[in-house]
């Protein structure tokens, strides 16, 4: 730890160590402005097929020019920015075999989780905190970090070494999320009505970047005033979530709601970035989303993401510049973007909406 450049503001606290703790009022720190709390915002009743779900059976097999596919992969990032996916291709076994070696790795004494600690330098460990503001509101989580590409940032010594089949099961895991999004990278490029290959040479071909965010959230006394993960929207290019079927927790916005996503199962949540949002021009919107904390089930959800390499500069495709569309957004590298949510920590869309070309 001491060669790093800077670290957390403040000692961070487990979430978990405090949930175990048996405490039945939550510190104040993670009490969230009456605006921000899960009830005061209700949800409104739209029955939940309404967040779609698309069937990736032909692409799984290998085709990219499933009209259909296309379709509603395109409706669904323009209106909503998120959509459920089947038939995607990655093994059963594999997904309940990462979902199970990270809740063993969670289950583990604190002081061993302890020592792949993480620091704002690079993130890469295990964590509660996100942004280096001092005295910022907290979440009720808490979770690992790693990278996976390009394999120059991979750093095993930083991942877990216990349950021994931890890095192995998160390789393949790894492996097999780049080909899907590999997939869906396609299919968004067709939906845009450019070349297929489009976004991904955008992204740096084979040189883009992709990590891992494991969240653990657990049982919350009070769920009503606090958020398991404050809304934000991703800032890279895909996520690819894999949540737990019985546990709900991750919302997203709409308008002015917040809709419960209700993840089928076997499928996976894929929601665009905000650089998939500039690329397209804000044809493609990236979602806002949060996690709800709750009283009585602690909740684990694996979160892929796969973003751009790091040093591009990215702005909207010239194809999706026209006079009724202008350019909405400057060049920027994802380094350069990333920043935001690291030092501030998750707010909304508000760095997006301040970047816009007004
Ligand atoms: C994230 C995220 C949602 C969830 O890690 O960025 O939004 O359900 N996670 O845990
Ligand atoms: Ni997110």
């Amino acid at each position: 730890m001491g060669s790093q450049m800077y670290d957390w503001p403040e000692p961070v606290v487990s979430v978990q160590s405090l949930a175990d703790g048996g405490i039945s009022v939550i510190p104040e720190r993670y009490i969230k402005p009456p605006e921000d709390r899960p009830a005061t915002t209700g949800a409104l009743s739209i029955p939940e097929q309404c967040i779609p779900v698309v069937d990736l059976a032909k692409l799984s097999a290998g085709s990219s020019e499933c009209p259909a596919t296309i379709l509603s992969v395109a409706n669904a990032c323009r209106e909503w920015g998120l959509f459920q996916v089947v038939n995607h291709g990655v093994e059963a076994e594999l997904m309940t075999a990462v979902m199970a070696t990270w809740r063993e790795f969670f289950k583990l004494p604190l002081e061993e989780k302890r020592k792949l600690a993480n620091s704002p330098t690079t993130y890469e460990g295990y964590g509660s905190l996100l942004g280096v503001e001092k005295g910022a509101s907290l979440d009720w989580g808490d979770y690992f970090f790693l990278y996976i590409l390009p394999s120059s940032h991979k750093n095993h010594d930083k991942w877990p070494n216990y349950p021994p089949s931890c890095r192995e099961i998160t390789e393949e895991y790894g492996r097999q999320m780049v080909a899907l999004c590999g997939n869906v990278m396609k299919v968004l490029s067709k939906g845009l009505g450019l070349e297929v290959g489009f976004l991904q040479e955008k992204f740096g071909g084979d040189e883009i970047g992709a990590c891992l965010r494991v969240n653990y959230y657990p049982k919350c006394p009070q769920p009503d005033l606090t958020l398991g993960l404050s809304a934000h929207s991703d800032p890279g290019g895909l996520t690819v979530l894999l949540a737990d079927d019985r546990v709900p927790g991750l919302q997203v916005r709409k308008g002015a709601s917040w809709i419960t996503v209700h993840p089928v199962t076997g499928a996976f949540v894929i929601n665009i970035g905000d650089q998939i949002q500039v690329l397209s021009n804000a044809v493609y919107k990236s979602v806002e989303h949060r996690v709800l904390a709750s009283e009585t089930k602690e909740r684990m959800s694996v979160a892929f993401f796969y973003n751009p390499r790091a040093d591009l500069l990215l702005e909207p495709a010239r194809e999706l510049v026209t006079k009724e569309r202008p350019q909405r957004y400057d060049a920027m590298t994802f380094t350069q973007y990333r920043l935001h949510i690291r030092n501030k920590g998750p707010s909304g869309k508000t760095q997006l909406e301040s970047l816009q070309i007004t």
